[in-house]
């Protein structure tokens, strides 16, 4: 079969395709041909050498959606035929996260799907929701997960609430889309005039473009009457977690996703320990998560926001893509 892997390098030249064994389906495992994978800013930032040392040759991409072509002795959850979503925290089923349970992750430390075919245990990942396509289907596990288990996991957010989704990224289309259909208003930040244009569209009720409100927080301010958001997702990390702890409200959640800006974060805590702010961390969530996340979606009849589609044979150019922050959504790669 065909695999891409990350060989040494921290540039494109390191993603090569080549040839390996397709693998045999143990007795409580599934035999998947991947149909689509989509890619999470985790899988650039493994290329790039940046998100910690996985040992390589290492087949990346964590997020997908197969048909599933053979089933061990044992299989029970699974038959030929069904598409299945595997989760990228293989061994968290649910509840909270444990040491023992959160290691194992696809894409790294764990190989992952962008080959042709891959085993997974039948308990590692749940049916795809049947109104979506396979393009659809594979952005669920980490950019889905994480949006879902940091509003309705970790928090509660319902009619009423204000969210702020900052950018127009995997995540934080997740988070317009999850927020709306639980009543909740959102507002947007992003560089771009024109995604934001697509943002209120999907429905979220004010943008605001970071170039003209560098101190966006203060625009959260005015638009919530001075009382602040409710809960801010900041996938940005930096020196700007100043700004999401200044636009909550009392008492209101900062949620730490991601480091677009920077990973090392500082910040004068005095504000946030003054107006009493919940500041949580969030890494994805269990298959609990995304089978709730895939009940949702099908229930309310929502499609998660696909920008681009690239062909397998092009894989390192989707790559590219998504590293430009040029996206609207997520990025996909489809099979032959
Ligand atoms: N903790 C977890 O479980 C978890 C899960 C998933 C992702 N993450 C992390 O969350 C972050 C986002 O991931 P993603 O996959 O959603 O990324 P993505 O799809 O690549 O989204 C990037 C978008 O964020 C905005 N952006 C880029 N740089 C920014 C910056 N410096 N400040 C503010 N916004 C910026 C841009 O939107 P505009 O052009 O509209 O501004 C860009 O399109 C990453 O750091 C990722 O590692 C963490």
């Amino acid at each position: 079969m065909k695999t891409y892997v990350l060989n040494p390098g921290n540039d494109l030249s390191a993603l090569q395709l080549t040839e390996r064994p397709r693998p045999e389906p143990g007795p409580r495992e599934v035999l998947l041909r991947l149909r689509a994978v989509s890619l999470n800013y985790r899988d650039v930032a493994i290329l790039r050498g940046t998100y910690g040392a996985f040992s390589r040759p290492l087949v990346p991409v964590s997020d997908g959606v197969g048909e599933v072509v053979a089933v061990g002795s044992d299989v029970q959850r699974f038959r030929v035929g069904d598409r299945m979503i595997p989760s990228y925290v293989p061994d968290w089923i649910r509840g909270p996260p444990r040491e023992d349970t959160a290691r194992r992750r696809l894409g790294g430390p764990l190989d992952g799907l962008l080959r042709e075919y891959a085993c997974v245990h039948e308990d590692a990942g749940i049916a795809a929701p049947p109104h979506l396509s396979d393009a659809e289907a594979a952005t669920l596990p980490i950019a889905g997960v994480t949006a879902w288990h940091a509003l309705f996991t970790q928090a509660h957010v319902g009619p009423g609430d204000t969210v702020v989704a900052q950018g127009t990224g995997g995540v934080s289309l997740f988070v317009v889309q999850l927020a709306r259909m639980a009543g909740a208003r959102v507002l947007v930040t992003s560089r771009s005039e024109a995604k934001l244009g697509r943002a209120l569209a999907l429905g979220a009720a004010e943008g605001i473009h970071t170039g003209t409100h560098p101190d966006w927080a203060t625009r959260v301010r005015e638009l919530t009457g001075g009382r602040g958001a409710d809960h801010v997702v900041d996938v940005a990390g930096g020196d700007g977690v100043a700004r999401s702890v200044e636009a909550v409200r009392m008492g209101g959640t900062v949620t730490l996703v991601g480091f677009l800006e920077s990973a090392t974060v500082r910040f004068d805590i005095r504000p946030a320990l003054s107006r009493v702010v919940r500041l949580q961390a969030v890494s994805t969530g269990s298959r609990d998560d995304l089978e709730a996340l895939a009940r949702a979606l099908t229930v309310h009849g929502v499609h998660p926001v696909v920008d681009r589609v690239f062909p397998f044979a092009q894989a390192p150019d989707a790559f590219a893509f998504l590293e430009s922050g040029a996206q609207f959504g997520k990025v996909v790669i489809t099979f032959p």
